[in-house]
């Protein structure tokens, strides 16, 4: 965006949306406005309205408002304070939009607050589709609750750097995870009669300089990664509206591309919606529009004008845009809307019961939080064990990632004031605090020290049986972290506690993975993420083992900088949290140096160990895989597998299929999963039909996937390096038109139980 944005909230008091229920109905099935009648499809409803409406109101629709009173802007009476806003256009029934970040939860208004979900990452490590649509259902009914009916979420770009300042917005390196879990969130979203967005599209996988990068990278590997991340997941979950980014793909604003937006989303994946820009990302009108733009957002705020305002009239005076494409792009908005029942199902004040919300947010990050070491079985803790609480404010809360997508509790900011002050603050916390949680569940005594004084911090710990110190990374929309280092002395911190205790466990809260310089001196990590707004309480059930820790890791966690396919980001950083940035920011981010193989596979492709590979997590019991079958039923590649609990507690297990295809070069790629519950010694008989759309590859020059022919080699993975039975089946070649790619493998694990 050209202007730096406060997101802090600003609510100057809500309103109702001026088309109310009765609006919606009132002629439903008139003839005045036949297209109320919600027997129609919608396609033939926003065909109908599209015949009455004016120029003016075309134009109306095709650019919204900034929604807030932030950076100068005289927030229009009808708005709710919140990201965008387009006024209701009484007249043909049509309410009007209210658009509200993000997809962890309603971020404005802040003052009434919403539910915090936990992080992305948490979510797509439970690995569990169904949990993500719960999620967006939740999060989803709360907009709707307040008034909303356009959700600003579905964060769908890869984890490529693990440094990326939104990486908790986003569902980590895997086009499959990511379109699965991402598809099945914006859906339970749109259950709730809101349109959700999917974003950034695309490649907006760096914050530094977002909106002048140019992310490089050949189509065939975008095809193959972050597009077909966004392809299964606007497949899986229909999105209303797909949010171009602020960055460029090979030197062309995402905006004004042509390839992504008529050739790949329109043409090669039918997709019916709209596109709408990302606020601050539109330069240009008769470009803009021609390439598939179809709203334009927050222009005048953000944009160094409104493009689809008096430049794009003009375009169209001269015939440079045909009217048709004004049209189409007022027909994909209204088809989105109708689709989606905001029109059917009008946004309205309601009561919001914010203590079933919070249970889903907690299921949520019990299912996602990563176990990462347990030496000699520390965890789960007893409740005779005194315990030394230390660090990370876990007295009063758990953190929250920041930017457009940070979510209030309705109960307020657990620890307001921290830095930054401005935009992208502020730091937000959920008011769950592990420290009520612990003491909840433990008979000895507990403690609490800060942390801020390291010699303290360690004498607590030296007299208690266990000490549990957090550590938290704070990271926000807008910046990168220069390095995988945590901030402050809390490595120092950790490292001493440890010396002191060596039953020491450390939770981590932050964007994702930090080098632990102190890994092998502390006896267990749990990788909590952002937790979300019942954390607390989930980390304690976590430590204690009322539940089993069933999060696989998203993504690879590096050793180093170094392992990395570009060990430096030039220019990360943000000063006001005292990393001030060090270096000139690029102008082009090469991601051609993996291209497709994104994160493990990039480390099978170097022949690097990670620290913790993908899809990595360890548990309070043991599983074992046995009778691994993999064979070719219909067409369909399917693999058979036992899964024996060997342990002596309940347990979740996420047995992973990779598949191998032939030809020389090849990593390996996840091709489906179970998840799966056993109790101790019980098995069950899984089997899971690999993706189609990962055993082929985009060809370029012919513009279509190609399955090669040859034998596929499938394992079944603990996680992308770890493997307990392995097969291979022959497949013929076979070839897809690019605009009819292989369909997805429904019911993807079936399980039966023993
Ligand atoms: C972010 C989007 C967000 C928009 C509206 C932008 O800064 O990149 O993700 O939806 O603001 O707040």
């Amino acid at each position: 965006m050209t202007l730096p944005k406060n997101h802090a909230a600003y609510v100057i008091g809500m309103a109702l949306l001026a088309c109310s229920a009765a609006c919606a109905a009132g002629s439903a099935g008139g003839t005045a406005r036949p297209w109320l009648d919600p027997r129609l499809s919608a396609d033939q409803r926003a065909t109908l309205v599209l015949k009455a409406m004016t120029q003016r109101e075309k134009f109306q629709l095709i650019s919204t408002q900034f929604g807030d009173t932030e950076n100068g802007h005289i927030m229009s009476p009808g708005a709710l304070g919140s990201a965008g806003y387009d006024p209701a256009i009484k007249r043909l029934g049509l309410p009007a939009l209210q658009e509200s970040d993000a997809g962890l939860g309603v971020a404005k208004p802040l003052r009434l607050g919403a539910t915090a979900l936990p992080s992305g990452l948490a979510t797509a490590a439970s690995f569990d589709p169904a949990l993500a649509y719960d999620g967006g259902a939740m999060i989803g009914s709360e907009a709707h609750r307040r008034g909303f009916n356009v959700m600003l979420a579905g964060g769908a770009d890869l984890v490529r750097d693990p440094r990326n300042g939104r990486n908790f917005e986003y569902a980590g390196e895997d086009p499959l995870l990511t379109g699965l879990i991402v598809g099945k969130a914006i859906a339970g979203i749109q259950s709730q009669h809101l349109v959700s967005t999917i974003k950034h599209y695309a490649l907006n996988d760096l914050e530094t300089a977002r909106t002048t990068l140019s992310a490089d990278i050949d189509p065939g590997a975008a095809r193959e990664s972050d597009l077909l991340a966004f392809e299964i997941a606007i497949d899986t979950g229909h999105p209303g509206a797909v949010m171009c980014s602020y960055n460029r793909v090979n030197s062309v604003y995402t905006c004004e591309d042509d390839w992504l937006l008529n050739k790949v989303l329109k043409h090669d994946w039918h997709y019916p919606g709209y596109v709408m820009s990302d606020w601050g990302a539109v330069h240009s009108a008769a470009k803009a529009a021609l390439a598939g733009l179809d709203q334009e957002s927050a222009g005048e705020t953000f944009d160094k004008a409104v493009y689809f305002d008096q430049p794009l009239r003009a375009a169209v005076a001269t015939g440079q845009v045909p009217q048709s494409r004004i049209d189409d792009m007022v027909r994909r908005i209204l088809r989105s809307l109708f689709a989606n029942g905001v029109i059917d199902h009008p946004a309205q004040q309601a009561p919001i019961d914010f203590a079933a919300d919070k249970k889903v947010a907690q299921r949520t990050e019990e299912a996602g939080a990563v176990l990462l070491r347990n030496a000699a079985a520390l965890l789960p803790l007893s409740s005779s064990q005194s315990v030394a609480v230390i660090g990370g404010h876990a007295d009063k809360g758990v953190l929250t990632g920041g930017g457009s997508s940070a979510v209030q509790s309705p109960e307020g900011n657990a620890v307001p004031g921290l830095p930054p002050a401005a935009w992208p603050g502020p730091r937000i916390y959920q008011p769950s605090a592990p420290l009520a949680a612990i003491v909840q569940r433990a008979h000895g005594k507990v403690s609490y020290a800060d942390g801020e004084n390291v010699a303290a911090a360690a004498q607590l710990a030296a007299h208690a049986d266990v000490a549990v110190v957090f550590v938290e990374q704070w990271a926000a929309e807008s910046f990168d972290s220069p390095d995988l280092t945590l901030p402050g002395d809390q490595d120092a911190l950790v490292a001493a506690v440890a010396k002191a205790n060596p039953h020491t466990i450390v939770v981590l809260e932050n964007n994702g993975p930090v080098a632990m310089p102190w890994l092998h001196q502390v006896g267990a990590v749990l990788e909590a993420w952002y937790p979300g707004a019942a954390g607390g309480k989930a980390i304690a059930r976590l430590l204690y083992g009322e539940i089993d820790p069933a999060g696989r890791l998203p993504l690879s966690w590096p050793r180093i900088e170094a392992q990395l396919p570009r060990p430096q980001i030039p220019g990360a950083g943000l000063a006001s949290i005292g990393l001030p940035p060090q270096g000139q920011p690029a102008e082009h981010v090469d991601y051609d140096i993996e291209g497709a193989d994104v994160g493990y596979r990039w480390y099978q492709r170097k022949g690097i160990q990670p620290l913790f590979p993908f899809g990595y997590g360890l548990s309070y019991t043991r599983f074992s895989y046995s009778d691994f079958q993999s064979r070719i039923e219909h067409g369909r590649v399917l693999a058979s597998f036992t899964v024996t609990n060997r342990g002596s507690r309940k347990g979740v297990d996420v047995p992973q299929l990779y598949a191998t295809l032939p030809g020389s070069g090849k990593t390996r790629r996840l091709v489906g999963w179970c998840r799966v519950s056993l109790k101790p010694g019980q098995s069950a008989h899984l089997q899971v039909v690999a993706d189609p759309r990962l055993l082929a590859d985009f060809d370029g020059t012919n513009q279509r996937w190609q399955r090669p022919a040859g034998s596929y080699l499938l394992q079944l993975g603990h996680s992308a390096t770890l493997f307990q039975g392995q097969g291979a089946v022959m497949l013929p070649q076979a070839t897809w038109p690019a605009d009819a790619p292989p369909t997805g493998a429904s019911q993807a694990c079936l399980a039966s139980r023993n």
